[in-house]
C-alpha cells in the first residue's frame, strides 16, 4: 500500500494534547511520519499522548508549546522546525474550542455574550488561518504538501437541540452558535486555500468528524446514535483511515473537499 506510506514526512498536529490530537498523531506515526505536535503552554500531557511519546521517542514525536492565535509564537516554532527538521509535508489543523475554557454557564440564545463568540472564532478560524499561512508557506515554496483542517458535522448542519434537552439546565444548554459557524467558515477557507495553492502542489481539505464517543452521558449517546444512519457514535479507529488518506498520495487528486466522517449524520 505504497500510496498511503508517509515514511519520513514531517507532520504538524495542532491541539495535540486533546482528545483527538493523539488519534491523528498515532495514525500519522503508524504510517511512518515524524510528528511535531503543538499545544498551549498550560495544557497537560494526556495519557494517550504520553503513550505515543514512549512508543515513538523524541526522534519521531516532539511537542512544541504555543498558542495558535499568537502569530509570533507560531513563527518561532516554524523557524525552529525549518532549521532543525526541514519543511513539513502535512498539517493537521486540529486545535479548536467548542466552548471557551472555564466554568460552563448557560445563556438564552438572545443573551449569549459576543465575547464568547469572539473567543471561538479567534481560535477556530483565525488561529487555523494563521497556522495555514505560517506552516503552509514553506510547503508552497517546496511545491508539495497536504493540509487537513479539522471541521465538524456542525459545519454542515445546526445542532439538533433535542439531543441536549435532558441536560436539565436553566437556561437550557446550547451548543455555542459560533462553533458551527466557525467550522463552516473553515470549510470555505479550505476551498480558498485549495484553489490558491493547488497550482503550487499543496492540497487543502477538511475532515469533518461526527460526534466521537467519549465521556458523554448514556442518554446523549443513545439519542445521538439514533440520529446516525450507521447507528452509533464515531470511535477513534473510524478516523484513522480518512486522515491517512487525505495526508498521503492516496488522495493526490483530491483538494478542496469536506470529507465527512459522521456515519451519515449529515445525510439525514
Ligand atoms: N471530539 C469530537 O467529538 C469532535 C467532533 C467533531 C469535530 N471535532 C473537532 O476536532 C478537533 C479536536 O477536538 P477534541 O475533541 O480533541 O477537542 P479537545 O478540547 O479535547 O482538544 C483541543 C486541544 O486544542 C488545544 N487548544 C485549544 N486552543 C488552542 C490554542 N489557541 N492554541 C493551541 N492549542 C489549543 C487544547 O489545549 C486541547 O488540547 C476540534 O477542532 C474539534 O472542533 C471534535
Amino acid at each position: 500500500m505504497k500510496y498511503f506510506d508517509l515514511s519520513g514526512k514531517i507532520a504538524i498536529v495542532t491541539g495535540v494534547l486533546g482528545k483527538l490530537g493523539p488519534v491523528w498523531s498515532g495514525a500519522l506515526l503508524e504510517a511512518g511520519a515524524i510528528v511535531v505536535g503543538i499545544d498551549l503552554p498550560g495544557a497537560t500531557v494526556s495519557p494517550a499522548f504520553a503513550a505515543l511519546q514512549e512508543q515513538y521517542t523524541e526522534k519521531r514525536l516532539c511537542l512544541e508549546r504555543g498558542d495558535i492565535s499568537d502569530r509570533l509564537q507560531l513563527i518561532t516554532i516554524s523557524d525552529r522546525l525549518l532549521a532543525q527538521k526541514g519543511t513539513p509535508s502535512i498539517i493537521v489543523n486540529n486545535a479548536g474550542i467548542d466552548q471557551p475554557p472555564g466554568p460552563a454557564i448557560t445563556y438564552h440564545l438572545e443573551d449569549i455574550p459576543l465575547e464568547i463568540c469572539r473567543q471561538i472564532f479567534e481560535v477556530n478560524i483565525l488561529g487555523a488561518f494563521q497556522v495555514i499561512q505560517i506552516f503552509g508557506s514553506p510547503m508552497v515554496k517546496a511545491g508539495k504538501g497536504s493540509i487537513i483542517n479539522i471541521g465538524s458535522l456542525y459545519a454542515s448542519v445546526s445542532p439538533d437541540q433535542r439531543l441536549y434537552a435532558h441536560l436539565n439546565c436553566e437556561p437550557p444548554f446550547l451548543k455555542p452558535p459560533a462553533y458551527g459557524a466557525s467550522k463552516a467558515a473553515l470549510v470555505n477557507l479550505t476551498r480558498y486555500f485549495a484553489t490558491h495553492w493547488g497550482p503550487f502542489g499543496v492540497r487543502v481539505n477538511t475532515l469533518s468528524p461526527g460526534g466521537v464517543l467519549g465521556g458523554q452521558d448514556e442518554t446523549f449517546k443513545q439519542k445521538f446514535s439514533d440520529r446516525v444512519p450507521l447507528g452509533r457514535m464515531a470511535q477513534f479507529n473510524d478516523l484513522l483511515g480518512p486522515l491517512v488518506f487525505l495526508a498521503s498520495d492516496a488522495s493526490a487528486y483530491v483538494t478542496g473537499i469536506d470529507l465527512k466522517v459522521d456515519g451519515g449524520f449529515t445525510a439525514w
